[in-house]
């Protein structure tokens, strides 16, 4: 060990308690306060937080490994290794090629149109009620009627897919309380994979059929390729869903940011960023480190799994000056909302063309939003996810 190595500071936060799901700012806040490398002592485990240390450890799959699981619970991780997202390249690799297609630039054109009428559509129909929750009335909706139909999972699988999704992302931070409901979901979503008559339910033309398709022709067995869906069923909703019920909040809390994108819609894209680094819909994943691994000074054991603080890291100051501040022309570039390297997000072409339709819909009938009643933040131990955000909508 070289003399510079010190050990981590320690930080009393448990990461998954009730507090930190309800604030996950200010936990962000004092991680960082520590230094880039914490030890988390109620949760057993390094934690990475500092921007520049996540963004080194995203970019090094070779020591940061992702095929254990991504989540702090090995039993858990063991229900879900072998997707995409809980892989190692080259198999990481060979998965992600099937099922990036349909979510790649061009792809998403293809859906486009579609997109862009649906969420005029919705913004129409709930513009029909002065006041009304943007956390559950509004965010849900775009979202649930575009990609449910789109990855094609016939009635049933359709009908569950938020609640998979939530139950996924539920497990695979440490829910306490609430492991055992989100445990028995997501074998509801196991049987639904091993079911080779809901596999027969599946659109012909929706992107899980075509994966599991090219899965089997790829060479794989039928169970294994049906697995390639959950690259659709579980991160799709409640992620956007976030986005979009947070995005409205920053709205309504900074109107002068909202008067901004309506003079000028080319701010949209680096607004759809800007509210993805400030809400960072996934606050945490972990990784195992393959070798001991020095991160600013801390030598992470090999074998140890490591927290690596997507939240936290968009909120460094050292990265983002002024970090707390909602601010559509900052430099958003750099941030790690949707992740980086190898696993960065396949589905965030998807995301920002829903976010972008929605939020222009509503630009072109909103002069503004006023909070309407107290924001109340959502329950789940990986997403930072709204309950209700009440508002009322000044029409133009
Ligand atoms: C605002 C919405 C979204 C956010 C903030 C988000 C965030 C992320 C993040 C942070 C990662 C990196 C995980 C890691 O490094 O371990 C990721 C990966 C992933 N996301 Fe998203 N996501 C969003 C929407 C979506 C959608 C709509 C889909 C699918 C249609 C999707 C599918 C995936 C998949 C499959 C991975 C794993 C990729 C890989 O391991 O190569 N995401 N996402």
């Amino acid at each position: 060990m070289s003399a510079q190595i010190q050990s981590a500071p320690v930080c009393e936060i448990d990461f998954y308690d009730a507090a930190s799901i309800a604030d996950p700012v200010d936990v962000y806040h004092k991680m960082l306060e520590l230094g880039p490398v914490v030890w988390l002592a109620k949760n057993k485990m390094h934690a990475i937080c500092g921007h520049s240390a996540v963004v080194s450890a995203l970019r090094n799959h070779e020591s940061f490994r992702s095929g254990a699981g991504v989540s702090i619970n090995d039993a858990v991780n063991k229900m879900l290794v072998g997707s995409t997202l809980n892989s190692d390249p080259p198999q990481h690799d060979r998965t992600r090629k099937i099922t990036f297609e349909p979510l790649s630039p061009k792809g998403i054109l293809q859906v486009k149109e579609r997109v862009e009428a649906e969420a005029k559509r919705i913004v129409d129909q709930v513009l029909e009620q002065p006041a009304f929750d943007a956390a559950s009335e509004l965010a849900p909706a775009l979202p649930l009627s575009i990609v449910r139909d789109l990855v094609g999972l016939g009635d049933y699988g359709k009908d569950h897919m938020l609640d998979w999704g939530a139950a996924t992302f539920e497990l695979m931070g440490d829910p306490k309380e609430r492991r055992a409901d989100a445990t028995k979901r997501l074998k509801r979503l196991r049987a639904f994979l091993e079911d080779s008559a809901a596999m027969e339910n599946l659109s012909a033309d929706g992107w899980a059929k075509r994966a599991t398709q090219l899965g089997i022709d790829s060479g794989m067995d039928p169970a294994h390729a049906a697995d390639l869906m959950r690259d659709y069923i579980a991160p799709s909703l409640d992620t956007t869903i976030s986005a979009i019920g947070y995005g409205i909040k920053l709205f309504a809390e900074n109107p002068e940011q909202w008067t901004a994108i309506r003079d000028n819609r080319d701010l949209m894209r680096n607004a759809i960023e800007e509210i993805v680094r400030l809400n960072t819909p996934i606050r945490a994943f972990t990784r195992v480190v393959a070798n001991d691994t020095d991160v600013a000074g801390v030598v992470l054991p090999q074998g140890s799994r490591v927290l690596i603080v997507f939240g936290a890291a968009n909120r460094d100051r050292l990265r983002f000056a002024r970090p707390d501040e909602f601010d559509i022309n900052r430099k958003t570039i750099g941030h790690v909302g949707f992740g980086q390297g190898v696993h960065a997000c396949l589905g965030m072409n998807l995301a920002r063309l829903e976010m972008s339709s929605l939020f222009n819909a509503l630009a072109d009938r909103v002069e503004r939003f006023e909070l309407d009643g107290p924001v109340v933040n959502g329950v789940n131990s990986t997403i930072h996810s709204l309950a209700s955000v009440p508002v009322r909508a000044i029409l133009t």
